[in-house]
């Protein structure tokens, strides 16, 4: 990739924001993190990036307000091995469950090992996730476009299924790492026709040009709608909400790694000032925030955008899902009819996956 990839919205974003009205958060709900003392918390994709970063912070807690225990869903055991350490070194407990996320099969799998494990999760973290550098779609060996299985099919899965641990305690927070990409490159819109399969683009349009931008965009926006619908149908006590960690290129996601192979390096400062790129540590923030501050307690079905548009986090309180921090709204997320659609559709699709026979 090179920078004729990179989108001219993007590379220019930062000089434009609609008018908007904003709210703005206190400090104390910003960092307050109590939410999370002494909980159970489950991570995907823990092992890398922001979920890695999650981890760190979440080691880094003052006493009071750290976790009892963190489950890792990781499809590499040994850097599962080592993302534990982090928690162990500060009496956290820790538990890894070992399996490939894009693979409905075996997100079946490791969350009926979930439930052989713990009685209840507090914090679920749906993370996991890629952006491809092919120009083509590509299509797994049970038909799904890759997009669509990991970053969308692993979160349906996993919340449905573990929805009896969910609703243990008197409350709990699944918590969605979502991303701007559903307003800049999707627009907002779903593409029912082309949802998993191998016809239809992958490349972006005007937004951007980036490879996979189309279906990486309309994965991340499947998040959006589901969650949206989700928030309506959760049982009682159970809140889902989105964050956005903005433009993070120091992760591994496949499309960072090459930009970051193909532009000289004293090139970067300039890129990641057009870009507005925040460094992990600042990217995993606002979902700490939805994770652990009391704030959130009761809120659900929410967006916080702190504003990928800008390097620095602009607190502004959180927004319905389908709204972003400038006031634009994605017309699939505000649709009640096709977001119930969607999760409609994703229940016979996940049905299809629950009857084919667990692979090892
Ligand atoms: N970085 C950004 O600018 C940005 C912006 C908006 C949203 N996001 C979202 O943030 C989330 C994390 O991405 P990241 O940027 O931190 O990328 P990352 O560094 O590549 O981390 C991705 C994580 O997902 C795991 N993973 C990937 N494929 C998997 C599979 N098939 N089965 C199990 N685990 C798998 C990776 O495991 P390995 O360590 O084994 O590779 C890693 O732990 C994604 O949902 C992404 O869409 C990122």
């Amino acid at each position: 990739m090179n920078l004729r990839f990179v989108s001219l919205t993007i590379l220019l974003s930062p000089l434009f924001t609609l008018s908007a009205s904003y709210n703005f958060l206190s400090a104390n709900s910003i960092n307050d993190r109590s939410y999370l003392s002494n909980k159970t918390v489950l991570i995907t994709g823990p092992t890398s990036g922001l979920g890695l970063q999650v981890v760190k912070d979440l080691a880094s807690l003052p006493t009071q307000n750290k976790p009892f225990k963190v489950i890792l869903l990781a499809r590499s055991e040994s850097k599962a091995i080592s993302t534990s350490e982090i928690l162990k070194n500060v009496d956290i407990k820790t538990e890894i469950i070992v399996g490939d996320l894009s693979s409905p099969n075996q997100v079946f799998r490791m969350a009926e090992e979930t439930k052989n494990l713990v009685n209840s999760i507090d914090v679920l973290i749906i993370n996991a996730g890629m952006f491809s550098t092919a120009t083509e779609r590509e299509v797994q060996s049970d038909g799904l476009e890759k997009h669509f299985a990991l970053n969308y099919l692993h979160q349906t899965i996993l919340i449905t299924q573990l929805l009896p641990l969910l609703t243990s305690p008197s409350s709990s927070r699944v918590c969605i790492m979502g991303s701007y990409t559903t307003l800049e490159f999707a627009k907002g819109k779903l593409d029912f026709s082309t949802l998993h399969s191998k016809e239809g683009k992958s490349m972006g349009g005007p937004g951007s040009s980036l490879p996979s931008a189309h279906v990486y965009s309309h994965a991340k926006l499947a998040q959006h709608m589901w969650a949206k619908h989700a928030s309506k149908v959760m049982p009682k006590g159970v809140t889902i909400n989105v964050a956005c960690p903005g433009n993070v290129p120091g992760t591994n996601l496949d499309t960072w790694s090459e930009l970051r192979s193909k532009i000289p390096r004293f090139l970067m400062p300039g890129v990641n000032w057009l870009l507005a790129s925040r460094t992990v540590e600042v990217g995993v923030q606002p979902m700490m925030f939805i994770m652990g501050s009391s704030y959130m307690t009761s809120k659900t079905g929410t967006f916080t955008d702190w504003s990928w548009k800008k390097k620095s986090l602009q607190y502004f309180e959180p927004k319905p899902i389908e709204e972003y921090h400038n006031g634009e709204v994605a017309e699939s997320v505000a649709d009640p009819q096709q977001c119930s659609r969607l999760y409609d559709e994703t229940e016979a699709l996940m049905e299809r996956f629950k009857e084919v026979p667990v692979a090892v």
